[in-house]
């Protein structure tokens, strides 16, 4: 752990009862005190029920013999028994208090590292060479963006690796086309500085021409099939111009990238044809180790648990019956790489819920051929669809899928349209070039937040006005809130009024009011809800803390006058202010979203 790691005050107070539990029922040792939020304290145990079961005594009896063992000096300041037996805590301002200025002291806010030593390999975005990035690929490379910040932040060594699409028959048709056609533009170079166009979308309209031309022309398409079997025995000028398609593709992702500010960059990419090498040695061992089987000329691993829907065997197939290879024996080899070769502790696959039976069937086959053990925990962290605002997969009008930097630009616009009018409405002076990017901080803040703050398994609609309001659950509310306590900040600033450290003089004179401690008690909860999204991988408890500790900020700010205070109960709530902005920035980074400094 890090050496400023600061357990949170519900982790003392499971502690501290926990201990108070053993002390009063010995043999109930390691009993969950069921420490939870309460209304009528700060925290509250709720173990005496169970207890009073296993003990066979009355409840209220049971949490008053407990509450009687819990020791002075812990951070419990008063414990009341209510009704069957419910410990409600108070925790004292010390104990509060000390909470802040330990997290203010430490740069990581004292969240422990609780995923130190773990190697966690993540697999996201993969999109497919030569195609436009569409609003498919945006829930892979935007979660699994998030997870990679979160765990990374917790200490574990992340790889990332982006499984691009760069392999398959379709090159033969793209290679065939070009060699015949040198004079058909699809190079970035090729395209003059005004172009609207893309690469991609040259490259894009290169396939749309290529797969014509292969559908019309039986002679082409014999070109293209030929062409398939040079680029796979490795005939080098057709490796050149496959590699020119891949390294086109990828200048255009990282432009993608990097609007998107996604922490994927070049040495991260590790496509499909990269494990080619391995490929006839991953079939061998399969079939020596007697696990995938010759099935009408094919070579196939047969499922022991997952039928498939005519009832039989569910099938991976390893090799087809014309020799080739496929995406299924590429993801066995990628598999046994990740597990022999980059040593994983934990391996996840950020991928749509429409692939989960491969996900199935890959890590069934790799347990069987012994490469998955119980020490490697690998995932298929599924997702569900963006969805039209009818409800349906989002298509162009013309029917077309909807692409990427199009979806960002419609986000966009309706940031810029919310920004402006807010900005009008509050008086804030904004010029044009401050607008822009605060429009596409908020833009693109909006898209992530929509995507990582729903259930992740769920499909959404994406609606570009809900998710860039300033009110409610969204990436505008949480960096409009950023931007108030900057703004607070800023004014003390102007003042000559610092942010001090350590404990103001008066704390004990002058008690903390509930809205702080409540304040105090949100901004503790962080290393809390963090550690959980790594058990569980799911980003949307990290999006509901955000919005829970704005809303308490918010309280906190309605009920307790900072500036217009004095003394040191007013430099005590700059304290909190300074630690509450430090938390929101800290959480927006975690999910990849931009904290502006106004709005
Ligand atoms: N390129 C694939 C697709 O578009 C996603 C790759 C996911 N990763 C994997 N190891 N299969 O569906």
């Amino acid at each position: 752990p890090a050496p400023d790691a600061v357990p949170s005050l519900s982790q003392q107070l499971t502690d501290a009862v926990g201990a108070a539990i053993t002390a009063a029922y010995p043999e109930q040792a390691g009993a969950d005190p069921l420490i939870r939020p309460s209304d009528h304290a700060d925290l509250q145990a709720n173990a005496a029920l169970a207890l009073a079961k296993k003990v066979g005594a009355n409840p209220r009896e049971v949490g008053t013999t407990v509450s009687e063992q819990i020791t002075a000096g812990s951070a419990v300041g008063n414990v009341e028994i209510s009704g069957p037996g419910f410990l409600n805590l108070t925790i004292s301002d010390d104990a509060l208090w000390s909470q802040v200025e330990a997290r203010r002291g430490s740069a990581r806010l004292g969240v422990p590292a609780t995923q130190a030593g773990v190697r966690t390999v993540i697999d996201y975005s993969g999109p497919n060479i030569a195609k436009e990035m569409h609003v498919g690929h945006i829930r892979s490379t935007v979660i699994g963006d998030a997870l990679t910040r979160v765990l990374s932040f917790l200490g574990s060594d992340v790889i990332k690796q982006n499984h691009l699409g760069d392999w398959g028959t379709q090159f033969g048709m793209l290679i065939q086309y070009i060699t015949e056609h040198p004079e058909h533009p699809w190079r970035h170079s090729d395209l003059a500085d005004d172009s609207e166009a893309t690469t991609v979308s040259a490259l894009d309209t290169l396939y749309k021409t290529a797969r014509k031309a292969f559908d019309a022309d039986e002679a082409f398409a014999d070109r293209a099939r030929a062409r398939v079997v040079a680029l796979q025995a490795g005939d080098e000028e057709t490796l050149m111009v496959w590699k020119e398609i891949v390294d086109e593709s990828e200048f255009y992702f990282d432009e993608v990238y990097a609007r998107l500010g996604i922490l994927l960059r070049a040495e991260d990419s590790r496509g499909e044809s990269s494990y080619n090498t391995m490929l006839d040695g991953v079939a061998a061992e399969l079939e020596q180790a007697g696990i995938a089987e010759t099935s009408d000329g094919a070579l196939v691993v047969l499922s022991e648990d997952v039928k498939g829907p005519d009832d039989q065997p569910a099938a991976l197939m390893v090799r087809k019956r014309d020799g080739g290879y496929g995406y299924d024996t590429t993801d066995l080899a990628t598999l046994k790489y990740r597990i022999d070769e980059l040593e994983a502790d934990r391996i996840l696959y950020l991928v749509d819920a429409r692939q989960t039976l491969h996900f199935r069937l890959l890590f069934e086959a790799g347990r069987r051929a012994e490469w998955l053990s119980e020490d490697v925990d690998a995932r298929h962290i599924s997702f569900g669809s963006i969805l039209g605002p009818d409800g349906k997969p989002f298509k162009t009008r013309a029917g077309d899928t909807v692409r990427l930097m199009d979806l960002l630009d419609m986000a966009v616009a309706a940031a810029e349209t919310v920004v402006r009018e807010g900005a009008e409405a509050k008086g804030t002076e904004l010029d044009e070039a401050a607008l822009t990017e605060i429009a596409e901080q908020a833009g693109i803040g909006a898209v992530k937040y929509a995507d990582l703050s729903g259930s992740r398994t769920k499909d959404y609609v994406f609606d570009p006005e809900r998710m860039t309001a300033f009110n409610g659950n969204t990436g505008v509310y949480l960096q409009y809130a950023h931007t108030r306590m900057v703004s607070i900040l800023r004014r003390a600033a102007e003042r000559g009024l610092t942010v001090p450290d350590g404990v103001p003089s008066a704390l004990s004179d002058v008690a903390l009011e509930p809205a702080e401690r409540a304040l105090v008690l949100a901004i503790d909860g962080l290393g809390d809800v963090l550690a959980a999204v790594a058990e569980d991988l799911e980003p949307h408890r990290l999006t509901t803390y955000l919005y829970d500790l704005s809303r308490a900020f918010t309280d906190f700010y309605e009920a307790c006058p900072v500036l217009a205070s004095e003394g040191s109960v007013r430099e005590r709530r700059l304290a909190l202010v300074d630690l509450t902005r430090r938390t929101l920035a800290q959480g927006l980074d975690l999910l990849g979203i931009a904290a502006p400094e106004r709005m």
